[in-house]
């Protein structure tokens, strides 16, 4: 953990089920009884204090960015510049008003570094290292590249209990000019060595893309002492809308890429014989931004700082081991649980497999009890290759779980099991 965050062991804590009233959608019944959301790897709940501050912006203030000089088009540039500030600090970004480009999704921040740095860097038979368990959305941007230029992949491998294996990382790296790694699993929930992991990298002369999509929203993060050249994340997996994701990037790095898009925005000046692009990070914002949604992201950034990011990562730790046990007491050699078996190394997502009953058979028969989660590949096929299954089920926690959740989950799955004997 330490490595990963740079931070002391957590041990501040949280009133989840105070917390959960803060999310309105979590007051609704489904099948006549409460909804219990164990699905916010794939998307979050909103609080109140989002939806105000996106509503407040839109009634009171909303005008485009950047363009107009008549007062809401000033308010408006100055709080969407402000929501940019505010999530670049959130990481820790040297320099938030720069560093930090909005993009659409996380996804398209990976596609970002793979158009614009990967095409200044790589030429056929440079190496880019992924590893086993990245999701589809840092895999197949470089296996597109890697068919217009002729790059080779390579990967690190997992081991059985769902960590990367580090003994070949030297020659691994050897010769690659970029390392892709997810900073937690979408599906084991495994935490990786960033910063050990980084520091590797640079020693071998490349650069490091870190896919934050589910360690920004339940871990303290600190993009000095992870020591990664780019970060990407999406505000919908951290209480924040649908719509605008995250690029962090070094200053210096960000600066020597060309334009992502053309049009609008990302210009200084265009003539009949070319442009000159807008300096960073608008270069990189063609057209007119998600306004609302910055102003949605700034909100939850607000809410997490005001929660602690050490107070969610120790009660999403003690969720965890309460979860893994409960199911293990419960369906003993029945279950298989992926990824690792200790709380600490792993996050909240605790993905399984309930005896032969496919994990989309889970999920509807959980649904029927309200509660919600997700069956399917996670969009990370080659992990599910290396795992042996084509699907698994996944139960992911949020700070608005509490060991009622958990305990639901259990009977609903007992259930299942029942159903399916
Ligand atoms: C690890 C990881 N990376 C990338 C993504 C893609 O995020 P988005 O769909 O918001 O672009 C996800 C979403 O599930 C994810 O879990």
């Amino acid at each position: 953990m330490a490595e990963l965050t740079g931070t002391r062991s957590p041990t501040a804590t949280l009133d989840a089920a105070t917390l959960a009233k803060d999310f309105p959608l979590l007051t609704r019944e489904i099948h006549g009884r409460p909804i219990t959301y164990l699905d916010s790897a794939a998307s979050s709940q909103r609080p109140t204090a989002v939806l105000d501050a996106m509503r407040n912006y839109d009634e009171t203030t909303h005008a485009n960015v950047h363009r107009g000089v008549y007062t809401i088009a000033e308010e408006a540039t100055r709080r969407f510049e402000a929501a940019r500030t505010n999530v670049g600090r959130f990481i820790g970004a040297p320099d938030p008003g720069r560093e930090v480009v909005f993009t659409k999704n996380a996804t398209e921040a990976l596609n970002l570094v793979a158009h614009t740095w990967g095409r200044t860097h790589l030429g056929r038979g440079d190496v880019v290292v992924l590893t086993e368990m990245e999701h589809h959305a840092n895999i197949v941007p470089w296996h597109m590249l890697a068919a217009e230029r002729g790059i080779e992949l390579r990967w690190i491998p997992i081991d059985d209990d769902g960590q990367l294996v580090l003994d070949d990382l030297d020659a691994v790296l050897d010769g690659a000019k970029l390392l892709g790694v997810t900073c937690m699993s979408n599906v084991l929930g495994t935490l990786n060595p960033i910063t050990e992991l980084a520091a590797a990298a640079h020693a071998a002369g490349a650069v490091v893309l870190a896919d934050a999509c589910q360690s920004v929203p339940h871990l303290p993060t600190d993009v000095a002492s992870l020591g990664v050249d780019f970060l990407a994340f999406s505000a919908h997996k951290m209480l924040g809308p649908t719509g605008i994701g995250v690029l962090w990037g070094r200053e210096e790095l960000l600066a020597e890429l060309p334009p992502f898009l053309g049009g609008g925005e990302m210009i200084l000046d265009v003539r009949k014989d070319g442009f000159t692009p807008n300096d960073i990070p608008w270069r990189f914002e063609a057209g007119t931004p998600p306004i609302t949604e910055a102003i949605g992201l700034g909100a939850a950034v607000d809410y997490l700082r005001a929660v602690g990011m050490d107070a969610v990562r120790a009660h999403e730790i003690s969720l965890t081991a309460y979860a893994l046990d409960a199911l293990n007491e419960r369906f003993g050699d029945g279950i298989r649980i992926f990824g690792p078996s200790d709380a600490e190394a792993r996050g909240g997502v605790l993905s399984f497999a309930l005896g032969e009953v496919h994990p989309h058979d889970i999920s509807q028969i959980l649904d029927q009890y309200g509660v919600c989660v997700r069956a399917g590949h996670h969009c990370a096929k080659p992990l599910m290759r290396r795992l042996g299954v084509n699907s698994t089920a996944r139960a992911s926690f949020a700070l608005y779980n509490d060991e009622r959740d958990v305990d639901t989950l259990v009977e609903a799955l007992d259930e299942a099991k029942k159903f399916f004997a």
